[in-house]
């Protein structure tokens, strides 16, 4: 159990054991952070009022930002809240899978309040990464699952990145090795006519729009990142401490450069320290690397990051995201 004071955190292996003491901690009320295949999340009873209350607190986040219920299977989603027949299309098209629908909550419906941050609306999703599958059919409950980080931080794709954050406010995490999309999942909110993109994710709005034979509404897009649709949309996030500069043309002195396609812009030569997040281009090698290398970035020494253009369209739309708001104003 957690308390305001350090505790340990175990780390525990993607075994029989270690699924079975996690799913064990989780019905006693402790926070357990476990892989899926977007990043790691720390996991709450999402019926336990006092479990997730102290997450918000292990998190240091704010109370109105509301949390990502998980569950095992489709048929568990549609039990808890109300899905329209869209929602229903998207579901059994991409679930299990890095998507999350954002639907009104039923009555009744076992969810602490807190968790939905008093809202009428759950975000629900249905993660496909076996380990994750493991854990939540072992939890045997709907579970909350916020990225694993501090509050503001860069989302964790290893457990060594949750230890990083959270060693002593969280009782276990579960390591799975590193998670395989590497950006979180897509948000889209479901409650109107039309379904709203709140966050790209792992699912491309291309597939999502293919998948509904139409365009989604308005989107959040990193042109606008001060206009969040969604409470937790903060512009500043995955914030490293040194400032981000995107689409950068040339590496400026005493600047880091995060690389893409084998780009080789002027001032290179010069750079604090260089990571190409896929030298072949590839977009979903790059979603994988881009959390890891904001980490490694994120430390003294470093006067600046600057970022090379990255194409929007695919998983693209995502990385530009995070960068964006990597690179916003700190509050
Ligand atoms: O890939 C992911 O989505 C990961 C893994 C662990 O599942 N989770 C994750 O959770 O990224 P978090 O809390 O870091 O981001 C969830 C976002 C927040 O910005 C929150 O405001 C939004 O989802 N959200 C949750 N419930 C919502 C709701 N009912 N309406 C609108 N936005 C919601
Ligand atoms: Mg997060």
């Amino acid at each position: 159990m957690s308390t305001a004071s350090a505790i340990e955190t175990r780390r525990l292996g993607a075994d029989e054991s270690g699924f079975r003491t996690a799913g064990d901690l989780i019905r006693s009320g402790g926070l357990v952070a476990f892989p899926t295949e977007t990043v790691y999340g720390l996991g709450a009873d999402a019926g336990n009022e006092t479990a997730v209350a102290r997450l918000y607190a292990a998190k240091g986040r704010p109370r109105f930002n509301p949390l990502i219920v998980h569950l095992p299977d489709s048929e568990a989603a549609f039990a808890l809240a109300a899905f329209g027949p869209l929602a229903r299309r998207l579901a059994a098209r991409f679930w299990p899978g890095p998507l999350t629908l954002v639907v009104p909550r039923r009555p009744g419906d076992g969810i602490a309040d807190i968790a939905t941050a008093g809202l009428a609306t759950v975000g629900l999703r249905v993660p496909a990464s076996p380990a994750a599958q493991r854990f939540l059919k072992a939890a045997g409950r709907p579970v909350v699952g916020p990225s694993a980080n501090r509050s503001g931080h860069v989302s964790p794709t290893a457990a060594e990145h949750v230890l990083a954050d959270l060693s002593g406010r969280i009782d276990a995490v579960l390591d799975a090795g590193p998670t395989a999309v590497g950006v979180e999942s897509t948000i889209l909110d479901c409650t109107g006519a039309t379904p709203r993109l709140l966050r790209p994710g792992g699912v491309t709005r291309e597939a999502i729009e293919a998948a509904l034979g139409a365009p989604l509404a308005g989107a959040e897009t990193p042109d606008d990142p001060e206009k969040p649709l969604s409470p937790g949309l903060l512009a500043s996030h995955y914030a490293p401490a040194a400032p981000v500069r995107l689409d950068a043309a040339e590496v400026r002195p005493g600047e880091a450069f995060i690389g893409f396609a084998g780009a080789r812009p002027p001032g290179l030569a010069g750079a604090a320290l260089s990571i190409d997040l896929s030298p072949s281009g590839d977009l979903v090698e790059a979603a994988a690397n881009l959390f890891a290398a904001l980490r490694r970035l994120d430390r003294p020494g470093i006067a600046g990051i600057a970022v090379a253009p990255i194409p929007a369209e695919g998983l693209g739309a995502a990385i530009r995201d995070r960068l964006a708001r990597a690179a916003a104003p700190r509050s």
